[in-house]
């Protein structure tokens, strides 16, 4: 194949599985319906920074990432995929695009991109990666540099990183990387990635020591989140990013929350209105929180609510795909303001109001019935103690003087929390 041939992604049924090969997605015809969800027009922001259309039953939001040079919008509704061309279009100066995506979205999603891309008048180079966390690698990550690489990508170019969180970090570090520096657009296609982590530039891989601890912050110039594409995600993963919406409420939005406990049966059903309310909610305190501590040096660490409790529970597993991130998160977050009410920081009626809600969502809030129990109340300390949002020799962890008053503390009481997880365990 000639280095500076077109790739289209696959139809359904055509994987390509390029990066087992090391080499980039096979070339295939494009004569894919369009979906049939129709999208609604994008409007210029009506008032402020976030702005929405309101059109028959679909609703698109435009939330603006202010971040002066690097700033960008997150477009968020059903049907945007089909419109994604002329979206991008304005920032691929060389008019080529070079999509990163993984066989699950290149088989349900990736023609529909592929044409809306074409009928902007776009070329199209795709590559279709191993779905899972290990793709997360130096391995994933050195491959997909040398297919960008061999198909001559030049800074004029454009990469877009068409998947969950670990197409979005593996792709943005990536674009961060090669030729020091493209730019690139996320199209999250995950409930996760749609409302946390295509938003903010986090862009890492994962290796033996831990979770992301390679990488680096790369903006992306824009972010489409298509709430169409959940239909094909599968429940547990929309329970799993569900997770990451209600902890907005949680950090700093009791009404938000209030709304979470009315309404999540809708949002986990994939209400279209529901759903993209609760999306561009989630987006648009991730945003300000951005805005206000890019490289986390206060306040965006709330934004780990659950999650030093969280990556404990997963480590002590072994990531273990038994327990997924979002449901060690909902753990973590239970376990946050149960520890929180044990050390007289809020009320005991908060923290039980926050585990009734999660447990009424679907999660396992009661740490001896997760999967991977029973766990070492000492090993999950040991590993807490360790987290990378830890300073030397102290412990921060993200705790609650009440549903939407999170803060940050730092040294925090090891011991104290030592016989909290001994008691939370046995
Ligand atoms: N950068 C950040 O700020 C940030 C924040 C939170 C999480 N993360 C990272 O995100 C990653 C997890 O992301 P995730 O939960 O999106 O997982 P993921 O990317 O592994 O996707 C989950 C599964 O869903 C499949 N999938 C994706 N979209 C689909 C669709 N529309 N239909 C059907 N299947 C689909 C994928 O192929 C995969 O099998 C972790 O590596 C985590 O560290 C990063
Ligand atoms: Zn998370």
């Amino acid at each position: 194949m000639s280095v500076r041939r077109p790739l289209v992604l696959p139809r359904q049924g055509e994987v390509a599985r390029a990066a087992r090969d090391g080499g980039a997605g096979a070339s295939m015809s494009t004569q894919q319906r369009r979906p049939s969800v129709s999208a609604c027009a994008l409007t210029a922001p009506l008032s402020g920074e976030h702005a929405f259309c309101f059109s028959d039953r679909i609703m698109t939001h435009t939330i603006h990432v202010s971040l002066g040079a690097r700033s960008y919008d997150v477009h968020i509704g059903a049907g945007l995929i089909a419109r994604a061309g002329e979206l991008i279009a304005p920032f691929a100066p060389a008019k080529r695009a070079f999509v990163v995506t993984d066989e699950n979205v290149a088989h349900h999603h990736g023609a529909a991109l592929n044409d809306a891309l074409k009928a902007a008048g776009l070329e199209v180079f795709a590559f279709v990666m191993p779905p899972g966390e290990e793709t997360k690698s130096f391995a994933g990550l050195e491959s997909l540099c040398t297919v960008l690489l061999e198909k001559g990508i030049t800074r004029k170019d454009l990469v877009v990183a068409f998947g969950g969180g670990v197409i979005g970090d593996l792709t943005g570090l990536a674009a961060g990387l090669v030729k020091r520096g493209v730019d690139f657009v996320q199209i999250p296609t995950t409930l996760l990635s749609q409302v946390d982590s295509s938003v903010g530039g986090k862009t890492a891989i994962d290796t033996p020591e831990g979770k992301n601890l390679i990488g680096l912050i790369h903006q992306p110039r824009l972010v489409l989140a298509d709430s169409g594409v959940l239909s094909t995600l599968p429940e547990r993963e929309i329970r799993a990013g569900y997770a990451e919406i209600v902890k907005m409420g949680l950090i700093k939005d009791d009404p938000f929350f209030q709304w979470c406990e009315a309404l999540a049966g809708d949002v986990l059903r994939l209400d279209p209105l529901a759903l993209t309310h609760a999306i561009a909610t989630a987006v648009e305190h991730k945003a300000r929180i951005v805005e206000a501590d890019e490289t986390e040096q206060g306040e965006r660490a709330l934004l780990n609510l659950g999650h030093t409790f969280a990556h404990a529970l997963e480590a002590h597993g072994g990531y273990s795909t038994k327990l997924i991130h979002g449901e060690a998160v909902a753990a973590g977050m239970a376990l946050a303001f149960d520890f929180s009410a044990a050390q007289g920081l809020c009320s005991g009626q908060d923290a039980a109001r926050v585990k009734a809600h999660l447990n009424r969502a679907g999660f396992i809030t009661d740490i001896r019935q997760l999967p991977g129990a029973p766990f070492d109340p000492e090993a999950l300390l040991s590993i807490m103690a360790s987290d990378k949002k830890a300073e030397a020799g102290s412990l921060t962890l993200i705790l609650a003087r009440g549903i939407g008053q999170a803060f940050v503390q730092k040294a925090a009481d090891a011991e104290a929390l030592g016989a909290f997880l001994k008691r939370e365990t046995q």
